[in-house]
């Protein structure tokens, strides 16, 4: 079990009625928020049946995207990284995290300077990959390099695809050395030296997924990667995304995973 891989913890935030109003790059409607709810019980029982204790914290209203957790921290083994988010409207958000996981760590480190939203940050088996995207600037990264150097990671700055609102939207990590990515991510050459699985031509949406413990949690309606992952030998559990995804939001996005020191 790798530490990249495998979490004791995740924790989560019930969507808010406010997600109606949540930031997305092109408008498809509002996002239905009872039928967001339940696709998100659906992923909190997901991750919970892998074993793991999975916080689930109170709606915070006075922020649409709250539900998106996973960009106001990065949590590591050594030490829990408080980000600070692109987006303005976000930015409330990692200063309602920073109590949460001060109760699993104790104190945390907060980025000291520039941008960086959660979900640019893809840690594998060997380094962290922080992909530069609207949201995420080099001030952010270089700054977020110092603090993990200091915990023993290399840190390695790519490019998030135009159009692509963070890099994990077109990436996620299956195994310490194996990755699931959209042809467009794996073209610019950023994962050599990785195994890459692409996901199949119009299925792009799914490379947002992510290994928690035994699992791969997937986004339904993309059979053919489903298919490509039953064949390669991981056990996939799918969860309704079609919300969360009007909110430009995926598998990844909604939860923080993480093994605190003490868990
Ligand atoms: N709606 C999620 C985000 O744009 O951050």
């Amino acid at each position: 079990m790798h530490p990249s891989t495998h979490f004791t913890h995740a924790i989560c935030r019930t969507p808010p009625a406010s997600a109606v109003r949540g930031l997305r790059a092109v408008d498809t409607g509002a996002p239905d928020i009872a039928l967001l709810r339940a696709d998100h019980e659906a992923y909190v029982a997901a991750l919970r049946a892998t074993g793991a204790r999975v916080e689930v914290l109170a709606p915070a209203e006075d922020f649409p995207d709250s539900l998106f957790v996973e960009d106001t921290a990065l949590c590591l083994p050594q030490g829990a990284v408080i980000l600070t988010p692109g987006a303005p409207s976000r930015r409330g958000e990692a200063e309602l995290m920073a109590p949460v996981l001060e109760r699993f760590y104790g104190e945390v480190t907060p980025l000291p300077r520039g941008h960086v939203e959660g979900g640019d940050v893809l840690v594998t088996g060997r380094e962290i990959l922080a992909g530069l995207s609207a949201r995420t600037d080099r001030a952010g990264v270089l700054a977020l390099a110092e603090i993990v150097s200091g915990w023993g990671y290399t840190l390695r700055a790519a490019e998030t695809p135009p159009d692509v609102l963070h890099f994990k939207t077109a990436c996620s990590l299956l195994a310490p050395e194996t990755l699931l990515a959209t042809r467009q991510l794996a073209a610019t050459g950023c994962l050599a030296g990785y195994e890459v699985l692409e996901v199949p031509a119009g299925e792009e949406a799914a490379a947002n997924a992510i290994r928690f413990n035994d699992a791969v949690i997937l986004p339904a309606g993309f059979p053919r990667t489903a298919e490509m992952l039953d064949k390669a030998g991981y056990t996939v559990a799918e969860i309704g995304n079609e919300q969360a995804a009007k909110l430009d939001g995926g598998m990844s996005c909604l939860s923080l995973r993480f093994s605190p020191p003490a868990g």
